[in-house]
């Protein structure tokens, strides 16, 4: 098949743009941790509607930047709205009408290419190292397509003035068009291109010429992910002895008012009647007292640790100011970068949690019991925050968030158990001068013993 041939039939709806990773604060003070890439990609889904390109593209750009890799979604169904503002019907996808198909050829231009015409050529140049990576979605099982299609697709602005069953129609009309000229990757044929083909929502996978680190991790994580409905449960540990000091980090136990969180937890735990939890904890003494109260086994991961302090283990956060003020400033102007002497950054955590990320992703039911950053950064990646709101995310003791994974995105309810506890959340304070004065930088401490 011609490159030509292939841009009209193949019909790429949608386009992932993937730059590269940016210097920061963590790489400067000697991160070891490797750069994904100097060249950018551009990851193009294929398949017919209604095979799920959308979900795998929100999906894998929200990982992507979790995981610290710019990346942005081009829809050209979205462009096609803008440019038609009013759909009739399926005909406009016949590939017989002429008027359409113009408007249509329009829309796959390669849109980054688009965007930097008339750019330095700094950029030009990028453009000739430009890695395409093709992910087809294939499916033949008419329950799952159409599933799909009730689940997702009547809600397009398309369908605005449809009745439920008149869209279901011209949807599967619309598809039939696509279907006269859709022309599937050639194992053969194409084995030139770096893809992965995803056989019925991951029943079976075929990936060929995979160039480099960014597309070895698209594939692995393509490969982990899965639909099955389910909720992944967060929570911190009960209150611990330090935390009623406000002193952050080291290993203490729970205080009396955390043990009886961890009660509290058990029981709202049953009340939910979840099957086949999986309870996980870190290994630090607060996180594994307060599974033990569940009397469920768990599962210990050294990665569910809370965020390293390094020299300032232990302290509170006006004996680090009293200490270390020009780092406590460091860090409030840059939390997410920021790199504690001998210990962590959130960015080096985020990096820490990717396996258990992409072990919640091959799960169903799972509660997490973890800590304060740590959830913050488990937080970001479901609900996809960006690197400047995940260090402030909102995660207060003794308060269980339920996430439940939904079509494009996420729902979050929230539980406080009504156990008293301290808090700990420390908001970022209108001055980050280094020299600005202790008060000035103490502002945002939240109280305590
Ligand atoms: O204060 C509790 C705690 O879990 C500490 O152990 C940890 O250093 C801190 O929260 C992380 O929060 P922040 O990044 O806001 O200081």
């Amino acid at each position: 098949m011609s490159s030509e041939q292939k841009e009209l039939t193949q019909t790429p709806l949608l386009k992932i743009w993937v730059p590269w990773m940016s210097s920061s604060l963590s790489q400067r003070r000697g991160s070891s941790r490797p750069q994904f890439t100097n060249c950018p990609t551009m990851i193009v889904m294929v398949g017919l509607p209604a095979r799920g390109k959308t979900y795998i593209s929100k999906k894998l750009t929200r990982y992507l930047n979790w995981i610290g890799v710019p990346t942005q979604v081009f829809n050209l169904g979205q462009y096609r709205r803008e440019v038609v503002q009013t759909y009739k019907n399926y005909e406009f996808f016949r590939p017989d009408n002429e008027e359409a198909m113009k408007i249509r050829r329009c829309l796959m231009l390669p849109i980054p290419q688009g965007r930097e015409e008339g750019s330095s050529s700094v950029l030009q140049r990028r453009r000739a190292t430009r890695q395409v990576f093709f992910i087809e979605s294939i499916c033949d099982d008419p329950e799952i397509i159409e599933a799909n299609i009730m689940q997702v697709k009547l809600s397009s602005p398309d369908y605005e003035n449809y009745d439920k069953e008149e869209a279901l129609v011209d949807f599967l009309n619309r598809i039939d068009c696509y279907k006269m000229s859709y022309v599937s990757l050639d194992e053969e044929k194409d084995r030139h291109l770096s893809f992965i083909k995803i056989f019925n929502v991951g029943s079976r996978y075929l990936v060929n010429r995979v160039q480099d680190h960014i597309q070895s991790r698209i594939v692995y994580y393509l490969m982990n992910i899965h639909v099955t409905p389910r909720s992944i449960y967060l929570s911190r540990h009960g209150e611990s002895e330090l935390n009623l000091l406000g002193r952050i980090g080291g290993d203490s136990g729970l205080s009396s008012q955390g043990q009886k969180y961890a009660r509290a937890l058990s029981e709202f735990i049953r009340g939910q009647s979840i099957k086949d939890l999986k309870v996980w904890t870190s290994h630090m003494r607060r996180t594994i007292q307060t599974a033990e109260a569940l009397g469920v086994p768990y599962e210990q991961w050294k990665a569910l640790n809370e965020i390293d302090a390094g020299v300032c283990e232990e302290m509170t956060y006006e004996e680090i100011q009293a200490t270390h003020p020009e780092e406590f400033a460091l860090r409030d102007q840059d939390k997410y970068r920021y790199r504690y002497p001998k210990g962590e950054s959130y960015e080096d955590l985020v990096h820490r949690l990717e396996p258990v990320i992409m072990e919640l992703e091959r799960q169903e039911n799972v509660l997490v019991i973890c800590h304060q950053a740590v959830m913050r950064c488990l937080l970001a990646y479901f609900l996809d925050k960006s690197a400047d709101d995940l260090p402030y995310l909102k995660c207060p003791l003794h308060t269980v968030l339920k996430l439940t994974p939904l079509a494009y995105g996420c729902k979050v309810e929230s539980f406080y158990l009504n156990i008293q506890a301290v808090n700990t959340h420390r908001d970022k304070p209108t001055n980050v001068n280094v020299a600005r004065k202790p008060e000035e930088a103490l502002r945002t401490v939240p109280e305590h013993l």
